[in-house]
């Protein structure tokens, strides 16, 4: 049971008059604000209308209207709930809350709105448990009946179809659309999400560069994945990209979104976007990026990209090691021919034979007639040793334990 019993209570004409200058006000400011780009709007009251132009009726959350009836008054504010009002207490007729409640209408009726979840009591039979329902059918301007012309509109009727739904027509003056939305398009960092763009309109923090939501130095690339509608996708134009400041950091983009394939919803197409830092920056960089659309407003997002320090180019790596296999490649050439050379001259000019005739033969064993010459000293000098037998006495009973003499074993133990 979620019955809700309140106090009756009504409001004071006079705050209500004040209220409703307050809400003119915040709807002339907004309006005057409102920019061209297609921005989320901050709420979820807002609808498209019949040619997907967005209408953003968040100025008008919580606007109370009131119908007097008979038995009771039925209060409606507006995106969040409707109520009957009576001397036995207040009734829910169901609440708003999700986006997909809020539908453009037809013919009269410019829009429709849903209020579900009401009341449960004596409605315990209603559709799936949603308790009581109430529909409003909004109609940009006045009633059918003539009534509530100008000010901020009002409930022309209030039609009960059962104890358990209530249908209401309120007519009030409509938003101003804003630009055709392209529905269905969605950007995302994974091919099942949409954090940037969502439903054709851009996402909080992606509306302008944040410095909270900027990508690190380190991070030298990221993949957006887009999809959009199949039958729509072919209107989706390749993507511009700018950065500011211009000069700083170098935006490289590929995949199937940078050539604009047309994305669907079942196999999104990639926009992989490589930056590299150029130029470091205490605040990050804005990197700009516009996907136009035939006859919709373009898609626009904005990334923010950190530089806390210059990075080198991609291929400085791979083309130090190109230099270094190139010059090794000289050496070993040049040192073939040098041998070569030297074998001819020395078979030909020199007449030796053999080993002899390799070049370097003569240094190599000069060098091996030094080493040797080099054990005769050791061993000489282990001789001596034998004459201080207390300071050499480990090594001498290690050596003539094993009894034969080891010349690389003494070499060592020498050094
Ligand atoms: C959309 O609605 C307006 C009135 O709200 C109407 O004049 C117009 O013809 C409608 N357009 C379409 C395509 O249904
Ligand atoms: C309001 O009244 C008019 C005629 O008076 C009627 O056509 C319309 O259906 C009523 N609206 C609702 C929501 O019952
Ligand atoms: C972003 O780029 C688009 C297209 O190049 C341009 O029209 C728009 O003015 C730019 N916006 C900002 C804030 O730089």
């Amino acid at each position: 049971m979620r019955s809700l019993r309140r106090r009756f209570h009504i409001h004071s004409s006079s705050s209500s008059s004040h209220r409703i200058l307050f809400a003119l006000l915040t709807v002339l400011v907004s309006q005057a604000l409102q920019a061209a780009s297609l921005v989320a709007p901050r709420s979820n009251c807002y609808a498209f209308d019949n040619s997907s132009r967005v209408v953003d009726f968040s100025s008008w959350i919580g606007h109370p209207f009131e119908y007097d009836g008979k038995d009771s008054d039925l209060v409606l504010r507006f995106c969040k709930d409707v109520e009957s009002r009576s001397q036995t207490g207040y009734v829910d007729f169901g609440r708003f809350d999700k986006f997909n409640y809020f539908v453009s209408g037809s013919g009269q009726v410019d829009f429709v709105q849903g209020f579900y979840n009401g009341d449960l009591a004596n409605c315990e039979h209603s559709y799936d448990k949603l308790g009581r329902t109430a529909q409003v059918n909004i109609i940009c301007g006045s009633c059918l009946n003539g009534q509530c012309t100008g000010g901020l509109g009002c409930i022309c009727n209030v039609t009960y179809e059962s104890s358990c739904r209530v249908f209401l027509e309120l007519a009030i003056p409509c938003e101003k659309p804003g630009p055709r939305v392209f529905k269905g398009f969605t950007v995302g960092f994974h091919p099942r999400s949409w954090e940037l763009v969502y439903d054709g309109m851009t996402q909080l923090g992606y509306e302008k560069s944040h410095h909270e939501f900027s990508f690190g130095t380190e991070q030298t690339h990221v993949t957006l994945y887009m999809t959009a509608i199949a039958s729509l996708s072919t209107l989706v134009q390749r993507p511009i990209i700018k950065v500011l400041p211009e000069n700083g950091l170098e935006v490289k983009v590929s995949g199937s979104g940078a050539t604009g394939s047309p994305p669907t919803t079942l196999s999104p197409t990639m926009l992989n976007v490589d930056w590299r830092c150029e130029k470091a920056r205490d605040t990050p960089y804005e990197v700009n990026i516009t996907i136009p659309v035939e006859g919709y407003e373009p898609i626009q997002f904005f990334l923010a990209k950190l530089c806390e320090n210059r990075q080198n180019q991609n291929g400085d790596s791979a083309r130090g090691w190109a230099i270094f296999g190139v010059l090794s490649c000289i050496f070993t050439v040049s040192s073939t021919l040098f041998c070569y050379g030297g074998f001819i001259y020395k078979t030909q000019v020199e007449r030796k034979r053999g080993i002899d005739a390799l070049p370097g033969m003569t240094i190599l064993s000069a060098c091996l007639e030094t080493v040797s010459d080099g054990g005769h000293s050791y061993t000489r000098q282990e001789d001596l040793n034998t004459t201080f037998a207390s300071e050499a006495s480990w090594e001498r009973s290690s050596a003539s334990s094993q009894g034969t003499s080891r010349p690389n074993e003494r070499k060592y133990g020498a050094i």
